[in-house]
């Protein structure tokens, strides 16, 4: 019978309920949302699945066993009980990495060694031989989570963060991380198929992300590395077969996709990442001042994140351009929803419109805010 376990889908704060939709739309209809991630239960293939398709992810974990552990010794012996060689090649090599808060623990190192040890002596004593570990990243990935007495061992599946949708070649100024741009667009109310406008894009994430939902491009199909493929019940046909299977199911864009930028460079930056997205013919880019561009008349939505500023005379200086992204939505941009992605709340309120919806998200540690205006158009204006 098929093996299966509990799986945790890793994200960053603020974004689990996007994607606990995510993965009730892949199919999975039991799944329980946390504040940083979603937990349900699967096999092997399905964490092959859910990283091959998740846009909003971190990291999909696949539980090995979790007990209780006051100390180190206990750690041990436990992690030594677990059949570790079902899925680790005694030629093999395991890289470790943690979460540790421990009372017994001061140095999660000291942790990643213990339960080195752990799986390294198991094999020892039931092989006469053990597998290589150490610091390269690139093979089987093991994560331990271990709080108070509670201690959860995981595969990492994706061995590395899948937020990096690994298309972006070159990053650009500020950009955003490719998993918060597809959040960003899910919380939205664009449809997939309605224009999208991007008039800040930057590196292009905004407007990469649009073209991959609107063609339902896999983000994993972009990676050639993940954690599972290094472990015993990876079957290669079966992944290709998954592949095959999420390339045949891309659509051509119906969505209107423009994305612009004040600086040429930003321009050439986004195209070259679009074009290694494959997306370079679903998206209209143009070297515009925002003020300036022609908005489409079949509306749809306009999501801008403008600089925020870090320092105080900064902010003073963006005041002016806040405002101004207001009387463009009010002037250009009837019957759109109309979007900026900002981390900073003064700035927000000098825009001078109603917000619709406040959505709350974490981007490099800032509090940061997706401020969403609602503009009618014509006769409600
Ligand atoms: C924070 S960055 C956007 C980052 C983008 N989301 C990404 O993922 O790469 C802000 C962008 O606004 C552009 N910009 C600033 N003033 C502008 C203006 N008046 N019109 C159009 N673009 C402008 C900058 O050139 C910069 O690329």
């Amino acid at each position: 019978m098929e093996k299966k376990a509990t799986i945790f889908v890793i994200c960053a704060p603020e974004i689990s309920e996007i994607l606990h939709n995510e993965i009730k739309a892949l199919g999975f209809s039991k799944s329980t949302k946390h504040r940083l991630g979603v937990e349900l239960y699967g096999s092997f293939e399905d964490t092959m699945y859910l990283n091959l398709h998740l846009r909003t992810a971190n990291k999909v974990l696949w539980e090995v066993g979790k007990f209780y552990a006051a100390t180190p010794e206990q750690m041990y012996h436990r992690a030594m009980a677990l059949p570790w060689e079902d899925e680790i090649d005694v030629d093999g090599y395991f890289n470790i990495d943690s979460y540790v808060k421990n009372d017994t623990i001061t140095d999660s190192r000291f942790a990643n060694l213990k339960l080195k040890d752990a799986i390294a002596d198991r094999f020892a004593a039931k092989k006469g031989r053990r597998p290589n570990s150490g610091p390269e990243k690139d093979k089987i990935r093991i994560y331990m989570h271990w709080r108070d007495t509670e201690c959860i061992l995981y595969y990492d599946t994706s061995g590395g963060v899948i937020a990096k949708h690994g298309y972006r070649k070159i990053p650009g100024q500020a950009p955003m991380l490719e998993s918060l741009a597809a959040a960003v667009i899910m919380a939205s109310t664009w449809d997939k198929k309605s224009t999208f406008i991007n008039p800040m894009c930057g590196s292009g994430t905004l407007a990469i992300e649009a073209a991959l939902l609107a063609t339902n491009t896999a983000p994993g199909l972009f990676r050639t590395n993940f954690g599972f493929m290094h472990m015993a019940s990876y079957d290669q046909e079966k992944w290709e077969a998954m592949v095959a299977e999420a390339k045949g199911a891309i659509q051509p864009c119906e969505a209107n996709i423009l994305a612009s930028d004040i600086s040429e460079e930003a321009i050439e930056i986004s195209q070259t990442n679009a074009r290694a997205a494959g997306m370079e013919k679903c998206i209209s880019f143009s070297v515009n001042d925002f003020r300036d561009i022609e908005v489409p008349e079949e509306p749809g939505v306009a999501i801008l994140n403008p600089a925020y500023g870090e320092r105080l005379g900064e902010v003073e200086d963006l005041k002016g351009l806040y405002r101004e992204i207001g009387d463009f939505f009010k002037q250009k941009c009837k019957g759109y929803f109309g979007y900026i992605f900002t981390g900073n709340r003064e700035l927000a309120k000098v825009v001078g419109l109603r917000t619709k919806r406040k959505i709350e998200f974490l981007n490099a540690q800032i509090d940061c805010r997706l401020l969403e205006y609602e503009m009618y158009s014509g006769s409600r204006n």
